[in-house]
């Protein structure tokens, strides 16, 4: 059955993390896969999620099944997260959440109960994106068009050529829009560009499909929201799928969520039953543990405020790191202007070099980073600064 099987080329994204690991070079710098790292190097567990794990490993009573939604406080929890209190409110009657295996699962059910509820539903993406959306929408039967949103000359958004493209788009049909702290890219729509959007969908009706997985890494837990309050404030529709991967550190403890904002609450109701049921045919419930660990943190005030100041020191040093790169690489007389890296947010940004220069860094320096030239900026520190900018130097001639 299984004779005529190849295998797969490695993913380029979790691919690096092994090759990255067998690697003997001690001046090793690992800038692929998108996970948070300290001044040292490591990914540490943020220091609430541990007085979480304490209490919970001390307190839980059962580990009866909780069923294909989840934790319930913890998805009215995320639903106050992302939406803020004033909007969770005000929607309440006409949104779900489900608590899903990461941000993966997320994705993977809403595109699931879409085709679903219209088989091959299209959905724009932007040129680029992750590179796991299109397997995880695509996979599910989704079919998948682009539209353009990085140039990678001005290293800006190519706006009006994504309105242009976005007029393709009618009732029926869903956009893909990255919430903050845009994967691979950094470039983010500002206020005014959201504000366009939303009028796009209002006038054509079709919805967007948010994917809110860096919410505090780039501007602040409230601000990277703009787009997504806007829009569940304007549309009749709206999907949201979050992720506590990065903001809470709970990557391999698969913490995430969907969002459904529906038109009427009878629709919510059905739209309700059917993920529910979509969920039970795939992995039946989601793990507790991360959910719960979630719920403590955001209902206990001390533990949030304590994440919420660790998530600002992350979020201040992923900023630092940006300005400290930029000012190295300039010092170091690198002839190319890389001031852009200064203006992206979230984790990551292209350095905006060649496929081959990349596979050099890669090969000849050990230092990993995606082909498209992506770079986790968390990934720099000042032990490997230096090193870094002086390889780049080398390469790019
Ligand atoms: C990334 O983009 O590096 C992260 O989201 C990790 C992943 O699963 O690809």
């Amino acid at each position: 059955m299984f004779e005529h099987l190849s295998p797969l080329a490695a993913d380029p994204i979790l691919g690096l993390m092994i090759a990255f690991r067998d690697d003997e070079n001690a001046h090793k710098i690992d800038l692929g896969v998108g996970v948070y790292k300290d001044e040292a190097g490591t990914t540490p567990v943020m220091r609430a999620v541990k007085e979480a794990e304490t209490r919970l490993l001390a307190s839980q009573a059962t580990k009866s099944y909780v069923g294909p939604a989840g934790n319930a406080v913890y998805n009215e929890e995320i639903a106050n997260l992302i939406l803020g209190s004033e909007l969770a409110n005000k929607t309440k009657a006409l949104r779900c959440t489900f608590q899903t295996p990461g941000g993966c699962g997320g994705l993977r059910l809403a595109a699931e109960f879409i085709n679903k509820s219209k088989p091959g539903a299209r959905i724009f993406v932007s040129d680029p994106t992750w590179a796991n959306h299109i397997p995880l929408l695509g996979d599910a039967g989704l079919q998948i068009e682009k539209y353009p949103y990085y140039d990678y000359e001005s290293h800006s958004i190519r706006f009006d050529d994504m309105m242009s493209s976005l007029q393709q788009a009618k009732k029926g049909d869903l956009v893909l829009l990255h919430g903050c702290c845009h994967n691979p890219c950094g470039a983010d729509l500002n206020h005014d560009q959201w504000r366009d959007i939303r009028d796009l969908a209002l006038k054509n009706g079709f919805t967007p499909f948010i994917d809110l997985a860096y919410q505090g890494l780039g501007d602040g837990v409230d601000e990277d929201c703009f787009g997504v309050r806007l829009l569940a404030d304007a549309l009749p529709e709206l999907i949201i799928v979050s992720s506590c991967s990065k903001n809470f550190g709970l990557y391999r403890e698969r913490v995430g969520a969907l969002t459904v904002i529906c038109s009427s609450p009878a629709s919510m109701k059905a739209t309700s039953s059917l993920i529910a049921g979509t969920a039970r045919g795939i992995y039946s419930m989601p793990p507790d543990h991360g959910g719960t660990v979630v719920e403590m943190i955001l209902t206990i005030p001390a533990m949030r405020a304590d994440w919420e100041q660790e998530l600002t020191q992350m979020r201040q040093r992923i900023n630092g790191l940006r300005t400290l790169f930029v000012d190295r690489l300039n010092a170091a007389g690198v002839d190319r202007d890389f001031s852009f890296i200064q203006n992206e947010k979230g984790m990551f940004s292209f350095l905006g070099i060649s496929v081959p220069q990349v596979q050099t860094l890669v090969k000849d320096y050990s230092i990993y980073l995606v082909d498209s030239s992506r770079i986790n900026v968390a990934g720099i520190n000042n032990a490997n600064i230096d090193y870094l900018v002086n390889s780049i130097k080398k390469v790019i001639g």
